[in-house]
């Protein structure tokens, strides 16, 4: 695929995943999601290897359905998928929701999608109450979710095991009761959040970051070298992630942003640096809103 390299899950034996993927939040509504295959069959044909999806995203159907068009051997792509938050108490069961949706025979990895739980209501993936307040599930803990999932791998359906937006508060109390090390943790990461210490704490646990919300092209910095490089933005940024070994998860639409986001140049340790100065701890995604909770939970709670 291009020029980017294969990444090591050293916590999944030698399973090995490529180190960036095409991102597939397709909207809200399933009239958006249908709209979802042809591009991810166009980023399969220009050479992507990782999809990631969720059972939240409702693309899991497409995914599949694109995989199997493409002709590519099934082997040759790496899918990850992820147990929603109002799955807590249904883990087994959401996984073969997961499994039938994609029609992939098995999942290369299955993430829990965050560290909250959410109540199961006719499978609203958004439940909140009449006042707009997410419907938490203060039964279902993280770490007995995680204890479930253990069970989903020995079962040989999913090759391995991860979560996504952990801090490392959340993911120290997650291995404190866990048989299995989470092999990655897929969180908000791009120049103005560089996540240095969740990434170091990460690699001294074998555990891969991943990123979403990969991309701030507009920033001036990222502009100018864009120009420098003779790329666009999100190209010089998903360079960046790259070269710090973390796994950028990207999505576009549009065929040609597709083939620019797998051909990345290769930065100077100046322009990197340039780069990774840009820090300044901005969520942009999901972010602490004005009742000082993200779907929920306190940045306290979230270990933010
Ligand atoms: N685990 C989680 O909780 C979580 C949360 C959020 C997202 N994600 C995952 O991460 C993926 C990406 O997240 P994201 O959409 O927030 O961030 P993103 O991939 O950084 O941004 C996507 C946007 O960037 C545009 N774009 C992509 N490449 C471009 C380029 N070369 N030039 C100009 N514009 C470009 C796309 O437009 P076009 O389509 O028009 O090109 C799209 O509007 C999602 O699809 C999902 O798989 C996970």
């Amino acid at each position: 695929m291009a020029n980017i390299p294969k990444v090591k899950l050293p916590n999944a034996g030698g399973l090995e995943m490529p180190g960036l993927g095409l991102g597939t939040w397709s909207g809200t509504t399933p009239e958006q999601w249908t709209t979802s295959k042809p591009w991810i069959l166009s980023a399969l044909k220009s050479g992507y290897r990782l999809l990631d999806t969720a059972y939240g995203y409702g693309t899991e159907q497409y995914v599949g359905e694109a995989i199997r068009e493409s002709g590519i051997p099934r082997e040759e792509i790496f899918v990850i998928t992820k147990l929603p938050w109002h799955h807590g108490r249904i883990v087994h069961e959401s996984f073969e929701r997961s499994l039938k949706a994609l029609g992939t025979g098995y999942i290369d990895l299955w993430l829990m999608h965050f560290p909250i739980g959410m109540v199961y209501d006719n499978d609203d993936r958004d439940p909140k109450d009449a006042e707009g307040n997410y419907r938490l599930d203060d039964g279902v803990r993280f770490q007995d979710v995680w204890a479930e999932m253990e069970k989903v791998l020995a079962s040989g359906k999913v090759s391995a095991i991860g979560v996504s937006n952990f801090s490392v508060k959340t993911l120290t109390a997650l291995l404190e009761t866990a048989k299995v090390v989470s092999v990655l943790n897929q969180v908000e990461l791009h120049p103005y959040l560089a996540q240095e210490e969740l990434r170091k704490w990460h690699e001294e646990r074998g555990i891969v970051t991943c990123s979403y919300t990969s991309t701030v092209r507009g920033d001036p910095t990222v502009v100018e070298l864009a120009q420098k490089y003779s790329v666009s933005p999100a190209q010089i940024i998903l360079a960046w992630h790259v070269s710090r070994g973390v796994v950028p998860i990207c999505k576009s639409s549009n065929a040609e942003r597709q083939r620019d986001n797998i051909n990345l140049p290769t930065l100077s340790a100046e322009d990197l640096a340039r780069v990774s100065a840009l820090d300044r701890y901005e969520r942009l995604c999901n972010k602490i809103g004005p009742d000082g909770k993200m779907s929920g939970w306190t940045a306290e709670q979230l270990g933010w």
